[in-house]
């Protein structure tokens, strides 16, 4: 399968991604992890994202695509692949098509994480990550069992600099600017699942279930 998660800052992507990929077997590409891998070991690619993503604005189009690009080809990809925060934007969209056309292949479906603007600030605020395997927890809805620390490796977890609420409202305002127009694009190929993302995290792994089966 080839899947895109589409859904604003907090809507749950990362956390339903990872258990879609194991049921599906799939290679997951979140574009924000990548680029925030990129900034953390100061690639020239992290340097050229940094000052766009810490002010909650889109990185540009032709860096993002580029690692796409290199991503989807990968050999561990070529079996299906869950794309989480890419495209982001109608031009990375129509770039996602031209590459998927040259391998003969085309998305089997959009997962369109739909909530309340309201809900997000409560869920970027108390997001705490495992840096080096993307695992995340919240302090109210999601907690570690030791606070701070990772349920697995028992490492630290870290807050995100951009997991503000005065960041969330730009990322936010670029969701509705930017990437809303991406659903609409897709619903002319009728691939759109609609999922409600307020719910609880297993209710919507079971609507995503529903929506791929
Ligand atoms: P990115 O990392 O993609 O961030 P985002 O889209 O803002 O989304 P988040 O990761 O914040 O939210 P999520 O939906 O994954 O929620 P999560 O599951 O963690 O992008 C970061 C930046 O990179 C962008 O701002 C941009 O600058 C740049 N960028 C990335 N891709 C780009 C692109 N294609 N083009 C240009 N620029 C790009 O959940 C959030 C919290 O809620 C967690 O604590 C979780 O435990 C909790 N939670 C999850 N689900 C539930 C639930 N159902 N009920 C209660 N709590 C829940
Ligand atoms: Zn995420």
């Amino acid at each position: 399968k080839r899947l895109v998660v589409i859904g604003p800052p907090g809507s749950g992507k990362g956390t339903q991604s990872p258990i879609i990929k194991e049921e599906y077997c799939l290679c997951h590409l979140a574009t924000g992890d990548m680029l925030r891998a990129a900034v953390a070991t100061k690639t020239p690619l992290g340097i050229k994202a940094k000052e766009a993503m810490d002010n909650g604005q889109l990185v540009s189009d032709d860096l993002v695509v580029g690692i796409i690009n290199d991503a989807i080809k990968k050999p561990s990809c070529q079996k299906g692949f869950i794309l989480d925060g890419f495209p982001r934007t109608v031009v990375q969209a129509q770039k996602l098509d031209e590459m998927l056309d040259k391998q003969g292949v085309k998305i089997d479906k959009v997962l369109n994480f739909a909530i309340d603007d309201a809900i997000l600030e409560e869920r970027i605020t108390g997001r705490w990550i495992h840096p080096s395997s993307g695992r995340t927890y919240h302090s109210k809805f999601a907690p570690p069992k030791v606070a701070g620390v990772d349920d697995v490796t028992g490492e630290p977890l870290i807050q995100c600099k951009d997991d503000t609420a005065a960041v969330l409202k730009s990322r936010l305002e670029a969701f509705h600017k930017q990437t809303e127009p991406v659903v609409d694009y897709y619903k002319k190929n009728d691939v759109v699942a609609d999922i409600h993302a307020e719910k609880p995290p297993k209710e919507v792994t079971v609507e995503v279930e529903k929506a791929l089966s």
